[in-house]
């Protein structure tokens, strides 16, 4: 496809276990990037706006039942309803930072009895790929004693024991793992260091597929 003389933009997935900060980090990179003149969007899954996202929604504070293989692939059928959207941000040289992504749906799910990563993965597969994930990591009982743990489905400490299981396995080159207990500005720098340095490489670069 054809790259803007600009390049294209960044695409940054934060990943982890819930209450470890990502959505802060989040705000805080595409803050950042507003600041400094960039071109930059904001998604976050599960997207809770759609039809799709409604129903997880729903099932995630536990107002309905779903069947496990099926809600996998509701959730993963949510981010592909935003594909569309993501890759013509992308080639139009808008990066865009995502709140929990591919990652997650493996994760979640993989921790469930019953399941394997391969059989969660390929969904997913094919999906627009990050050029970088933030891991924020952090322990179950760090997480447990941070504000409103324990409100949806998934927050138990077992549960997030197994999540946490399952990122290990999907680590890849292209993961930054984060101590995500230090303090909020601090991890921040961390990030956006890394997000300039990593700039320049992708900007006149293809994006990949996931797990292709
Ligand atoms: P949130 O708290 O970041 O909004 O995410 C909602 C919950 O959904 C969280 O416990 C992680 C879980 N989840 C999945 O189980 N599968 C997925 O594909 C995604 C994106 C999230
Ligand atoms: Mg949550």
């Amino acid at each position: 496809s054809l790259l803007s003389r600009k390049g294209r933009g960044i695409l940054v997935a934060f990943e982890g276990c819930d209450r470890g900060g990502k959505s802060t980090q989040c705000k805080m990179l595409v803050d950042y990037f507003k600041t400094t003149g960039r071109d930059v969007a904001h998604f976050s899954f599960p997207d809770r706006t759609t039809i799709i996202g409604q129903s997880i929604d729903s099932y995630l504070q536990g107002k309905s039942e779903l069947e496990d293989h099926a809600v996998h692939l509701l959730f993963s059928a949510n981010r592909w309803e935003a594909v569309p959207k993501i890759t013509q941000l992308i080639e139009r040289g808008t990066s865009v930072i995502m709140d929990r992504y591919a990652f997650s749906g493996v994760a979640f799910t993989a921790a469930k009895k019953g399941f394997d990563v391969t059989w969660c993965k390929y969904p997913d597969r094919g999906l627009p790929c990050p050029d970088i994930v933030f891991y924020l990591e952090i322990a179950t009982k760090d997480a447990m004693s941070r504000a409103s743990f324990g409100n949806e489905r998934y927050e138990k400490a077992e549960f997030q024991e197994r999540v946490a299981k399952v990122y290990k396995e999907l680590k890849s080159d292209d993961w930054r793992v984060v101590d995500a207990l230090r303090d909020m500005n601090e991890i921040h720098e961390e990030i956006k260091s890394t997000v300039i340095k990593l700039e320049d490489n992708v900007k006149y670069s293809e994006l990949k597929n996931l797990w292709t």
